[in-house]
């Protein structure tokens, strides 16, 4: 239960070495403070605990500053105003807000964006119509560049980008090649979202069974994931392939890091292009993104699936499934009900 005097946090304890842990997490309880003018006070309703997360609680450096130990865990969350000093944004509406690991927040108004529960359900704003969602369309089109006939590889396939990617990859007539971790997962994108062939790494070799789905080679691979599954697509691009770096979560929790990429060889031959990418870098285009794949949401072109555990004090270990596999769809937290 939440109540609008007091607000629960979950804070990073400590800096994990490795994989992160119950402990590397703490809850607090502190009071709300009243509002100014022009604030508006936001009970979280969907939080999403997304792998970037790892490297923000982490001090390497990277595209941003580390999150700094006692402080409220950052992410997007999906919130409901209730109580409102400023017009813009009454009271009963959804926004979206980067208000965290947190039951409350108050924001002036200036990093929210109002949603329309008529168009798709709003958690959708976190997941299809969210962050991911925009990495998976920008990623593909941006740099990707697919066209009609070429053979399409996706890692981390399931999940909450790679699943986007997969089926945008099949709109823009692509063959599209998933690689995914459980055969739930595989059937998932067989069967649902039609991709043309998922392999299995944990139980299949990756560098056989790519042979057989590609017999003319990858023309665009898309790597959610990195480590070995890369080194076994690496060795099958085609001439002028792209390389698409958009995540490395197989490298996220690792101590010392990986050897590098030895098979750049293939990069050579095939003069073939590798570009790594935020999805910040394209902000400027993300409202014509996000109206594309609402468009194409609502046309029955695109599916989610979503996996959600209720409650704000589960966070931690949603997050720490991520690494394992766990989720089954965007991982989302369902802090409080949507009609309260
Ligand atoms: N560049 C950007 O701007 C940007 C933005 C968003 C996300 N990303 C990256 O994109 C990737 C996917 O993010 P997401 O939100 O869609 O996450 P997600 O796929 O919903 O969840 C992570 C999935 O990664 C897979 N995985 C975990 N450990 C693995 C390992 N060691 N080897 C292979 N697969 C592993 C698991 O699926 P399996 O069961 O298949 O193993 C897990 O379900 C992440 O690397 C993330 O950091 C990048």
């Amino acid at each position: 239960m939440v109540n609008e005097q007091s607000n629960r946090q979950i804070i990073l304890d400590h800096r994990p070495s490795g994989y992160p842990t119950s402990e590397t997490f703490k809850m607090i309880t502190t009071d709300i403070p009243p509002l100014r003018d022009g604030q508006v006070l936001i009970r979280t309703v969907w939080l999403s605990v997304d792998p970037y997360m790892r490297g923000r609680i982490s001090d390497a450096r990277s595209y941003t500053p580390p999150h700094p130990v006692g402080v409220t865990m950052p992410g997007g969350t999906v919130g409901k105003i209730v109580v409102s000093q400023n017009d813009s944004y009454p009271v009963g509406s959804f926004v979206s807000a980067p208000a965290g690991w947190q039951d409350y927040y108050i924001s002036n108004g200036n990093n929210l964006r109002v949603l329309d529960p008529k168009l798709a359900p709003i958690s959708t704003a976190l997941g299809i119509l969210g962050m991911p969602g925009l990495t998976a369309y920008h990623g593909l089109y941006e740099i990707g560049k697919p066209q009609v006939g070429e053979t399409l590889v996706v890692s981390g396939a399931s999940g909450a980008v790679g699943a986007v990617v997969g089926q945008l990859g099949k709109l823009s007539g692509c063959k599209v090649i998933g690689i995914a971790g459980s055969r739930e997962k595989v059937n998932y994108l067989s069967d649902e979202l039609g991709f043309d062939a998922v392999i299995n790494y944990k139980t299949d070799s990756v560098a056989d069974h790519l042979k057989d789905a590609c017999p003319d080679g990858v023309d665009i691979y898309f790597d959610n994931v990195g480590g070995p599954i890369t080194d076994a697509v690496m060795e099958n691009l085609t001439y002028r392939a792209r390389i698409i770096i958009c995540g490395q979560i197989s490298q996220y929790n690792l101590e010392e890091p990986d050897l590098g990429p030895r098979n750049l060889r293939q990069i050579l031959t095939n003069q073939a292009t590798i570009e790594g990418f935020i999805v910040g870098r394209f902000s400027d285009r993300a409202d014509a993104a996000r109206s594309r794949l609402t468009q194409l949401l609502l046309d029955g072109k695109l599916q989610y699936m979503e996996d959600i555990v209720e409650g704000l004090e589960n966070a931690p270990d949603a997050f720490m499934g991520l690494f394992q596999g766990k989720n089954f769809g965007k991982m989302l937290v369902q802090v409080s009900s949507e009609k309260d």
